[in-house]
């Protein structure tokens, strides 16, 4: 089972790249279903999610070629099923975004319910409502959702909560339709638009995408393009808490400062000196201890949740009190119990987690329980004393390109091991 050793106690300085965004690839990686020809896709992150992704759409015959320089050429002209299975959509539950350009495109779908996973049940009703006031005829079955329909109609859609691959979903089933859709109550997040921009080179007629009201102008058929996807917004914050724990300095490149302004607001409250240009952002902390800072997560633009765990650590050694309060996620302060363990004092309180700033943390053989929780327990390791065992680490590889290469670079004793 491999693991990552951090020794901890090094500040984190130096120049790291953004890798391009897990959760802008993935949705376009599943809209290159809805193309008749063939779609280059550049600015492909190396994480384990979009082997997935590849492994998924080549089951159903999509021919995939990896390029040079992190481009995938797709050509799902001809595909040969429209069938996700649940060993694979067990692994990644982002799968379910195969489900609304197969039948916008295709006419019929089986894709396998994905489960919840450790920070919350993760129902998809908001899918398959919005699916069905397309017209779609669906049924869930044995574990799978079967999907039909000669032809989706638009239709006006009301998303009881903003959900954010829900509004990806019907956005891209709304691209082929016939008709227009509107979406309200939508996801504002920068994935969302990207993946937008993306449909809308393929010749689509998305209107609105970054406010919470989209227009989808059907279109009969969607050709190829060449599109590099957006910066990882939430990769490039986690190396900056990283240099913001440590008292670093790092700069991070081939990132957009303009996605990650809540997290920024909050790294300037918690002392850290911030710089910015078009693609890059510099954070500075001098040498000093982080401050305390408050941190309540929503949808986009307000703080992400994807941040959340990771503040949390900040806070764990930080000068003060701050408190973390997780709205989105019913089961996401999974990585809580695994810091106290490593010294940090940390009550809990309903959705929200009270964090007073101890001087240090001592390092401890920690467990990993998912994405972001992975993260927060090495940026833990990062400042704690001594040497912390990360383990479970398969949930880290799925959202992060490289980390502990990239750790390393910006001089973090850091290694994996395999046994
Ligand atoms: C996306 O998940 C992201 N994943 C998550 O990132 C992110 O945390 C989340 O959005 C919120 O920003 C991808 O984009 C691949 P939601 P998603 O639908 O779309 C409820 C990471 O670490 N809901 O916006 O699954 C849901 O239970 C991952 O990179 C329903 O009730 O999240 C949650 O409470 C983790 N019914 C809330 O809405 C539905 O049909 C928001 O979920 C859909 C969602």
């Amino acid at each position: 089972m491999n693991k990552l050793i951090i020794n901890g106690g090094v500040p984190i300085s130096g120049m790291v790249r953004a890798a391009g965004s897990k959760n802008a690839v993935l949705p376009i990686l599943a809209g290159t279903l809805l193309a008749d020809g063939v779609t280059q896709i550049r600015n492909i992150p190396h994480l384990h999610d979009v082997t997935t992704t590849m492994e998924l759409l080549g089951r159903m015959g999509v021919q995939l070629t990896i390029g040079e320089k992190m481009c995938i050429e797709v050509d799902s002209s001809k595909i040969e099923n429209t069938f996700a299975p649940y060993e694979l959509v067990k692994t990644m539950r982002a799968s379910i975004l195969v489900l609304g350009p197969l039948l916008a495109r295709h006419g019929s779908a089986e894709v396998s319910l994905p489960g919840g996973c450790a920070i919350g049940a993760r129902p998809v009703n908001l899918h398959l409502m919005g699916l069905e006031a397309m017209g779609a005829d669906i049924s869930v079955e044995e574990g799978y959702i079967r999907a039909k329909a000669d032809r989706l109609k638009g239709a006006q859609i009301v998303m009881d909560q903003v959900s954010v691959t829900g509004t990806e979903n019907l956005m891209m089933a709304a691209a082929l339709a016939e008709g227009i859709s509107v979406i309200e109550n939508a996801a504002r997040e920068p994935e969302v638009v990207d993946l937008a921009d993306f449909i809308n080179a393929m010749g689509g007629k998305i209107k609105g995408a970054g406010t919470d009201t989209i227009t989808i102008e059907g279109v009969e058929r969607l050709q190829g393009c060449d599109y590099s996807v957006l910066p990882d917004r939430i990769e490039t914050g986690t190396y900056l808490v990283a240099a913001a724990i440590t008292g670093g300095k790092v700069l991070v490149k081939d990132t957009n400062p303009q996605l990650l302004d809540a997290v920024l607001a909050k790294l300037e409250e918690a002392g850290a000196i911030i710089d910015t240009g078009d693609d890059w952002i510099e954070l500075d902390m001098e040498g000093r201890k982080p401050e305390s800072v408050n941190i309540r997560t929503a949808p986009y633009p307000a703080f992400p949740t994807d941040m959340q765990a990771q503040f949390c650590a900040l806070n764990a050694v930080a000068a003060g009190t701050g408190s973390v309060t997780e709205t989105v996620f019913e089961n996401r302060f999974m990585h809580i119990q695994e810091m106290v363990r490593m010294g940090a004092d940390i009550h809990l309180e309903g959705n929200t987690a009270i964090i007073k700033g101890v001087n240090n943390l001592n390092a401890a053989p920690v467990m990993a329980t998912d994405l972001r929780a992975s993260a927060s327990l090495i940026l833990a390791g990062l400042v704690a004393q001594g040497e912390t065992v990360v383990e479970r680490i398969y949930h880290i590889d799925r959202g992060y390109d490289h980390i502990e290469e990239k750790l390393a670079c910006l001089g973090a004793r850091i290694r994996r091991t395999t046994n």
